[in-house]
């Protein structure tokens, strides 16, 4: 079979980078433009596109042609984190003040709102011919993000939700994002269903090991390379896998601490987290996430080993993965 000659992760990060810089919004009204340029300018790592440009790749076409659907999920990410910050409270994305801090509520739902629809420009560049698929499957996943965020949201005030649900909402929040990028690739390099379907469910398993990681860098991350608030999950009694399984093991006095801790409505920042990150250290919950993080990442590759693809054009992805997996950021 003739395959196209593959780019190297750097070389596709390039190419993404002049994307990126040759994205163009309208200038005016300025309060509506000018957060796009700040969130996207801030950079971040830009997984979700490169998955997008690898998916294509892997299966032997030109990263170049699905540069416009990696620019879409890319504009895209960047507006769900502008109204995630919104509802998470959050004061700091990618080491910078959030978009409703430096500018307001107002003005970043509605920056927000005007970002879905320039992705949905972009994925209006796409090949005529994938361009059903290619919306079946954004759309697909867009609503999945909301579905996800929604009930990330109602777990704050529950306390009785379960390990099963929480994947279930972190699937929807997070991983059928990094799914649906895989598959968009897939799709516009013309991969067989079978093969599309399965790198969506190889990311899906990846998401779920990516967000297990982002709610232990939530509590353990370096400040000066995280970018966001460190503890802004516990203070915000998030329903993460940590607060689950340790709401699950704590006894005696460490549970009634645990109790105390996220039922006050008026607290001490640094001491509600401090409390609370010591609760996780004395169950050992963190090395329990990361346990279940290597069942998706397991599950992720068995999956991955499927497709049909050589070693050689798989290595790129698998690269990814593995530093996805220890990311620090
Ligand atoms: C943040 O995603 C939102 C989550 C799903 C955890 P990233 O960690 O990929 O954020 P950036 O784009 O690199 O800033
Ligand atoms: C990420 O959840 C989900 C989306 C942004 C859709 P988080 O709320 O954990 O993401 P961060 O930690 O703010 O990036
Ligand atoms: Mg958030
Ligand atoms: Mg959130
Ligand atoms: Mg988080």
């Amino acid at each position: 079979m003739f395959t196209q000659s593959m780019h190297t992760t750097e070389q596709l990060q390039q190419i993404l980078d002049t994307a990126i810089q040759n994205l163009k919004f309208p200038d005016q009204p300025k309060q509506l433009y000018d957060p796009i340029t700040y969130i996207i300018n801030l950079g971040g790592k830009r997984v979700r596109p490169l998955l997008v440009l690898m998916a294509t790749e892997l299966f032997g076409k030109d990263a170049h042609d699905s540069i416009h659907a990696a620019m879409a999920i890319e504009v895209f990410h960047n507006f769900t984190l502008v109204h995630d910050d919104i509802m998470d409270n959050a004061p700091l994305r990618r080491g910078k003040a959030t978009v409703h801090e430096k500018w307001s509520t107002n003005t970043a739902i509605l920056s927000g709102d005007v970002m879905m629809v320039e992705a949905n420009k972009n994925l209006a560049k796409v090949n005529p011919i994938f361009l059903k698929d290619v919306l079946d499957t954004f759309n697909a996943t867009a609503q999945g993000v909301c579905e996800g965020q929604q009930l990330d949201m109602e777990f704050e005030n529950r306390d009785d939700v379960s390990i099963e649900e929480y994947i279930n909402m972190i699937r929807l929040k997070t991983a059928v994002l990094l799914g649906g990028a895989l598959k968009l690739g897939a799709i516009i390099a013309g991969a067989s269903e079978k093969d599309a379907d399965l790198i969506y469910k190889f990311g899906e398993n990846i998401g779920i090991a990516f967000q297990l990681q982002d709610d232990i860098l939530d509590v353990y991350a370096d400040p000066e390379k995280f970018g966001k608030q460190v503890g802004g999950d516990i203070i915000a009694n998030k329903k993460t896998f940590l607060l689950l399984k340790a709401f699950e093991l704590a006894e005696g006095d460490i549970k009634e601490s645990l109790d105390t801790w996220t039922s006050y409505k008026d607290f001490d920042i640094k001491e509600k987290v401090e409390t609370v990150r010591s609760v996780y250290d004395t169950l050992d919950v963190q090395n329990i996430a990361k346990e279940s993080m290597n069942k998706y990442l397991g599950n992720a590759l068995n999956l991955f080993a499927q497709i049909n693809a050589s070693d050689e054009q798989k290595n790129n992805l698998l690269t990814l993965t593995n530093q996805l997996m220890a990311r620090e950021y």
